[in-house]
């Protein structure tokens, strides 16, 4: 029978660590995982959370202010935690520990230097910068005094034939002897498949009008633009204000005539089309970014979600075979 490891999910968002932890529960003969908390501060997330994971514990609050005897009788084997990434990015100012987003954080360095919380692994992810950052000095410190050895890996979904860009670091922590190897090139492709955006991309007839740019909006901001196309095997990461700028928060698609997607072209090569062939530009719809995100099939926003609140959770979320692939390698360390 598979063991079961009890998980804490914290800043859990809209739950990516839990679709991928389901998907390993599927995959994986030795391991079941069960998520028996997530905490979270923000609402519409909680709300797609709960949407998605009916049955899991969800706690709306701060995680500095949950009860920390809750904490500890959850007997917790594995902790997944995605900290807010604004103290490390440059839009954030690069606060680092002085901004106040990084309390979070530190509180939970706090349990495990206690002992509240005492996991065998734990998984955290966040950007690249938060490697160069105080708060992972600490928390790289707090591993080391709680006698967890740890390896820090940074990985974009394109490493596994995703074609989209999204660079995160990734801390791996374990209390096993073992030490936590790095993953191999080998282990990073062997998902490779058809790396083109078209497989990912709804058909024409079915993109909702809504999504398409007014003309005099396409050609204010090409300069400063992303473009893409069905042929196209790479894609930028989307942020959390993607559909509100243009510049450097995600990529638009151009919806053209099969002629242009049939060869492979730059950005730049494809912008020409829009000013001479009439061609149009569109932003990737939810399900698309879900789709390049991996979530599973069955993961929806509820209605009640604007699409506004959907791509800003989406820019906040993490890819799900990216952290399925890690935390595979985890257990297998
Ligand atoms: C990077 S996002 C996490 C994304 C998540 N892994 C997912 O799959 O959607 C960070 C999350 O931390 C939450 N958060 C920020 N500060 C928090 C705190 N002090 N306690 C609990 N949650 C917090 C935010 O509301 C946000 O949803």
């Amino acid at each position: 029978m598979a063991e079961v490891i009890n998980v804490l999910e914290l800043f859990s968002g809209v739950g990516g660590y839990h679709c991928a932890l389901n998907e390993l529960s599927k995959d994986s003969v030795k391991y079941s995982f069960n998520v028996k908390a997530a905490v979270d501060i923000n609402e519409a997330a909680n709300t797609v959370y709960k949407h998605n994971f009916q049955n899991t514990p969800l706690i709306t609050k701060a995680i500095e202010t949950v009860s920390e005897k809750f904490l500890r009788d959850l007997n917790t084997d594995l902790v997944v935690m995605s900290p807010p990434c604004q103290p490390f990015t440059r839009q954030g100012h690069k606060k680092d520990v002085d901004d106040q987003r990084c309390n979070g954080l530190q509180s939970v360095i706090s349990y495990l230097e206690r002992g509240i919380l005492k996991p065998n692994w734990i998984l955290l992810e966040n950007v690249k910068g938060f490697d160069e950052s105080e708060a992972f000095e600490n928390y790289v410190k707090c591993l080391d005094f709680c006698g967890y050895q740890h390896r820090v890996e940074f990985l974009s979904p394109i490493d596994f034939g995703i074609p989209n860009a999204r660079l995160r670091c990734y801390v791996l922590a374990s209390k096993s002897s073992k030490r936590i190897q790095p993953l191999s090139s080998k282990m990073k492709f062997q998902t490779l498949n058809d790396c083109s955006l078209g497989s990912y991309l709804l058909p024409t007839e079915s993109v909702p009008e809504e999504y398409y740019l007014k003309n005099e909006t396409a050609l204010k901001y090409l300069p400063v633009m992303d473009v893409v196309a069905k042929d196209s095997t790479h894609c930028m990461c989307f942020t959390k204000s993607y559909g509100r700028y243009y510049e450097g928060t995600g990529s638009l698609v151009l919806e053209s005539n099969s002629e242009i997607s049939q060869t492979s072209l730059t950005s730049t090569e494809l912008k020409k089309y829009v000013t001479s062939c009439n061609a149009k530009l569109r932003r990737f719809t939810e399900s698309e970014v879900l789709q390049l995100h991996c979530y599973p099939s069955w993961f929806e926003f509820p209605d009640s979600i604007t699409m506004k609140q959907r791509y800003k959770l989406l820019g906040n979320g993490l890819n799900v075979l990216v952290v399925k692939e890690l935390l595979l390698h985890l257990f297998g360390s």
